[in-house]
Formats: C-alpha cells, sequence, structure tokens
C-alpha cells in the first residue's frame, strides 16, 4: 500500500490515509487502498477502527479535484461506487469506527468522517461540502448520511452552500461528537477506543448492528431486531461472565466468546 498504513495498538487498529502533498486528496488509489485495508482489518477483528490523516494539517481535504476534472460519467459512477464500498465497509464494519479529525475535512473527507461511528475533531479542524462550488456533488455517500446524521434542513444548508465550518460549529450541529486541543484528536479516539474495548466486544458488535438498523427500518422492525440481537447475546459466555461478574461483586473478564 503507498497511501494507507495501518497500525494495531492494545486490540485497536488506526488507519492512517497518508498523501501528505495533496493534504491526502482521496484519488482512486488511496480509496481502493481505504476498502482493502478495511477488508483485511476484519478478518482481524479489533475492538475498534481509529481512522486519521497523516500530518498536521489535513483529514482529507476531499476527493482529488485534478483526476475528477477529466472524468466522463461512467469512469465518475465507477468513483462513485468505489467510495461507496469503502465507505460502507466503515460504517457496516462489525466494530466501532472512530474518525481521529485532525484538520481538513472537506467534500470526500468528510464522507469519510461521517461514514464513521463517531467523530472527534481537533479545534483547527474544518468540515464543509464544497462539491456544488465546483459543479458536482457529494458522491461518496454525503447526500444520503449526512441527513441521516444531522438532519435535512442542516444537511441541506451544508451541502448547498458549499460553506466551510469549524469544529465548534461542527460540534453543535450534531456533525462531531467531541471537540479537543489541536493535535489531540488521535490520542483522544485513542482513548474512546480503549473505553470501549473494555466492554464485552459482542455486545459491542451486536449494539453497533442494532444501532445501525435504526437508520434504515421502521420503529417495529428495529425492535424486532433488537429483541433478537439481545436475545443472541444470552448465548455466549461474555454474557454469563459480564452479569457473573456483576453479582460477584467484581470486574468481568470478556474473551469474545
Ligand atoms: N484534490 C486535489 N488536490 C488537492 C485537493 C483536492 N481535493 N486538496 C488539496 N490539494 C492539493 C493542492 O492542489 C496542492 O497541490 P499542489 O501543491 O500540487 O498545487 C496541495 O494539495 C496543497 O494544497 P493547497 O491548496 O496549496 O493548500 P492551502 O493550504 O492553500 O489550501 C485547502 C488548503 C484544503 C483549503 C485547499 O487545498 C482546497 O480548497 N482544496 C480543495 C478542497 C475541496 O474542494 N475538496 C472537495 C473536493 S470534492
Amino acid at each position: 500500500m503507498d497511501y494507507v498504513r495501518v497500525e494495531r495498538e492494545d486490540g485497536v487498529a488506526v488507519l492512517t490515509i497518508d498523501r501528505q502533498e495533496k493534504l491526502n486528496a482521496l484519488d482512486r488509489q488511496v480509496v481502493e487502498e481505504i476498502g482493502q485495508s478495511l477488508l483485511e482489518l476484519e478478518a482481524d477483528e479489533p475492538r475498534a477502527i481509529v481512522v486519521t490523516g497523516a500530518g498536521e494539517r489535513s483529514f482529507i481535504a476531499g476527493a482529488d479535484i485534478r483526476v475528477m476534472s477529466v472524468m466522463d460519467p461512467l469512469e465518475a459512477k465507477r468513483f462513485s461506487e468505489i467510495g461507496h464500498a469503502a465507505m460502507a465497509l466503515l460504517d457496516r464494519s462489525p466494530v466501532p469506527t472512530i474518525a481521529a479529525v485532525n484538520g481538513f475535512a472537506l467534500g470526500g473527507g468528510c464522507e469519510v468522517a461521517v461514514a464513521c461511528d463517531v467523530r472527534i475533531a481537533a479545534e483547527n479542524a474544518t468540515f464543509g461540502f464544497p462539491e456544488v462550488g465546483l459543479g458536482i456533488l457529494p458522491g461518496m455517500g454525503g447526500t444520503q448520511r449526512l441527513p441521516r446524521l444531522i438532519g435535512p434542513a442542516l444537511a441541506k444548508e451544508l451541502i448547498f452552500t458549499g460553506r466551510r465550518i469549524g469544529a465548534e460549529e461542527a460540534r453543535q450541529m450534531g456533525l462531531v461528537n467531541r471537540v479537543v486541543p489541536q493535535g489531540g484528536a488521535l490520542d483522544a479516539a485513542k482513548e474512546l477506543a480503549a473505553e470501549i474495548s473494555a466492554n464485552g466486544p459482542l455486545a459491542v458488535r451486536h449494539a453497533k448492528a442494532a444501532a445501525n438498523r435504526a437508520l434504515d427500518v421502521d420503529l417495529i422492525s428495529g425492535l424486532e431486531y433488537e429483541a433478537d440481537q439481545f436475545a443472541l447475546l444470552f448465548a455466549t459466555e461474555d454474557a454469563r461472565e459480564g452479569m457473573g461478574a456483576f453479582v460477584e461483586k467484581r470486574k468481568p473478564k470478556f474473551e469474545g466468546r
């Protein structure tokens, strides 16, 4: 891989997009490497995945405009589909995904962040969907995931204006979970990953699947799914251990079984 590296620390995977000379902009190869890395990670079964951009300035400054500027419609469709596949591997990943947004998260960069389960932003982070200013629209899931995340009115305002917003405004909109001092996003994301990792890994996985289902189906169907996932966990050793530890007044030791 040329532009994506994955490091493992205490069961947490950190995926770093590193194309700093272009502020980590996404061309087809970068998107494919993100997808490939996430596929490989699924076999690895980390407890959580943190996604970040290399360098001090940028998370991801968007899809590569130079590359897109010469695409024909079929190439654009393929680029969008490859992007969709990679983003789906983030939000459908069996484990929690956390974006550590260390700088520019524009266009495709914002779409990567929005495809994650949680976003932690450094105070210098900048968010926005500048696509309409380029005569195009967000093509890696932004028009679909942003309204689901922050509601249609704010999402449409951001997408129609292309306006850039800072980390604090993004937090107020619900686009970002938390703002931390400049340079601190990755550590804060790792801390959150560690907090999640202390819990039953199967419980977290099934909880994520259930919460994802809430975005796809009506309430009754979602509740049925939740009851099934709830019941399924009672077949695990982790559930016996977790509840047993409470009864025995000790800390649980989860094995992920
Ligand atoms: N696509 C392609 N190249 C990009 C890029 C993108 N989305 N974002 C940054 N780059 C490149 C620049 O072209 C420049 O390359 P060069 O040195 O070969 O000219 C390099 O990254 C550094 O960017 P630069 O513009 O010089 O930095 P800056 O600090 O002046 O501005 C930004 C930073 C992010 C404000 C500016 O690069 C920008 O507006 N980028 C495009 C953002 C965007 O519209 N993204 C959505 C695309 S759908």
